[in-house]
């Protein structure tokens, strides 16, 4: 699934608006977001996953309060990695009750905040964070809906694995009856049900459903430990998305007839009749719909080599450059937008950060670039601007442009100066201030 680009002389559009004129107008480097593409995504998981399986938004993926109200307004729940998250969901219209908390670190701070505005689940990781959650359930006097996260005995299948080898990511599935016996000296807790999440950009539908049939074990094991039902099988994110050539897009028919399968495997059992299930992606719904796109700045030649330098690399785009967890470093898609026509050359397209890992494309055929020229990054969408060190060298952050039906909407402002919602100008006139207060 690739957003819509279409071409009218010789001009790049999203969603029926010129690309030139939205950068013309918001400024680059900008995040590109293309509202049918985010439907799209959410409609093929929805009409793939049995009625049974709720569908969380990962807020992580991009926590943009209007990306995260696309899916909210669509009936989708979502899963929040912090107290910041928190208020970015509830802003953007989540029902407290259709918010999941996970993360393996969870603050006081946070924990009291959602625990007094309320939350459907939180999903313990520790024994520590069982400590703190049934404290402040205790002093609110109210009972708290927490689920267990494990981490699975073996894990398989993902880019970067967050089970089944040593992590810091919710309680080893070993230790489920010494977990279950902890939770039964916490009244103020109720446990929801089960958690598990072992690793993101997952292509090959038959691990994905190895994983979920994992947590139905774990749910049984779960259920009959307990001798009472599991509500609540949360089978995580990690749906994947194709981002290099060899890549396929997840078989999304294979996926549909085993999570069938699965739902009716636990809607025999006694103890998982009634249970729900939920999968909360983040990468799956809003990755491809996101263009990062930049401006080349220069285009130069050195050693044999055509370098494309552009206004803004990885310090928006983090994961692009291969610098968020990738083991072998391979190229997005990328595309010159100023011109689709005419000859076509091998290019390196660089940021304007003066470090060697500032490298978006390594080996990058497209139309022969000119400075001036709008490049963009494809399948941008997640974890993109909020994943990248945005303060790193001063550059202004990039804005982010929800384009739809031929209107384009400025979602966040570019910021100009050290990442600091104020220009360079304003900037340095308050750091001549300062120096004189020090004269
Ligand atoms: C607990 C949890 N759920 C969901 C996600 C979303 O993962 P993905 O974007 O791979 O679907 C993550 C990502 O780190 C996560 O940690």
């Amino acid at each position: 699934m690739k957003p819509p680009l279409q071409w009218s002389a010789g001009e790049a559009q999203l969603g029926g608006v010129g690309v030139e004129q939205i950068a013309a107008t918001c400024g680059t480097p900008l995040y590109l977001y293309d509202q049918s593409t985010f439907l799209a995504q959410l409609r093929r998981l929805r009409q793939a996953l049995p009625e049974a399986i709720e569908i969380y938004y990962s807020v992580k993926a991009n926590p943009n309060p209007k990306i995260i109200s696309i899916f909210v307004e669509r009936g989708c729940g979502c899963e929040i990695a912090s107290g910041g998250e928190y208020v970015l969901a509830r802003r953007a219209g989540a029902a407290p009750e259709k918010i999941v908390f996970a993360g393996p670190g969870k603050g006081r701070e946070e924990l009291e905040h959602v625990i007094a505005h309320g939350i459907g689940e939180i999903h313990l990781e520790s024994f520590d964070e069982m400590a703190l959650a049934e404290e402040f359930a205790e002093n609110l006097g109210e009972r708290v809906s927490v689920a267990l996260r494990i981490n699975p005995s073996t894990a398989s299948g993902g880019g970067l694995l967050m089970g089944g080898q040593p992590t810091a990511f919710g309680f080893e599935e070993e230790s489920l009856p010494e977990v279950l016996a902890g939770l039964a000296r916490c009244p103020h807790l109720r446990l929801r049900g089960v958690h598990l999440y072992t690793g993101t950009q997952i292509l090959d539908a038959q691990a994905l459903l190895a994983h979920w049939r994992h947590a139905l074990t774990i749910a049984r094991q779960t259920a009959e430990l307990r001798q009472e039902p599991v509500r609540t099988i949360d089978l995580g994110g990690g749906l994947g998305i194709p981002y290099f050539a060899h890549e396929k897009e997840l078989d999304l028919e294979a996926l549909s007839s085993g999570a069938q399968a699965l739902v009716r495997d636990a809607h025999s059992d006694r103890w998982l009749e009634h249970s729900r299930f939920v999968v909360e992606p983040g990468r799956f719904l809003a990755g491809p719909a996101g263009l990062y796109v930049a401006r080349a700045r220069s285009v130069k030649s050195c050693r044999g080599t055509t370098f494309v330098v552009l206004d803004g690399g990885m310090n928006h785009n983090l994961a692009a450059s291969g610098n968020l967890g990738q083991v072998v470093r391979r190229d997005y898609p990328i595309v010159n937008l100023s011109r689709r026509e005419g000859a076509e050359s091998t290019v390196v397209v660089v940021g304007p950060l003066c470090t060697p890992i500032d490298t978006l494309g390594r080996k990058v055929r497209m139309s022969s670039p000119r400075t001036g020229d709008l490049i963009a990054v494809l399948q941008s969408g997640a974890y993109g601007m909020t994943a990248s060190p945005l303060e790193f060298l001063g550059h202004p952050t990039p804005a982010e442009v929800l384009v739809g039906a031929g209107q384009y909407e400025v979602i966040r402002a570019q910021q100009t100066g050290f990442g600091a919602s104020r220009t360079v100008r304003e900037q340095n006139e308050s750091s001549l201030l300062s120096t004189e207060v020090k004269l």
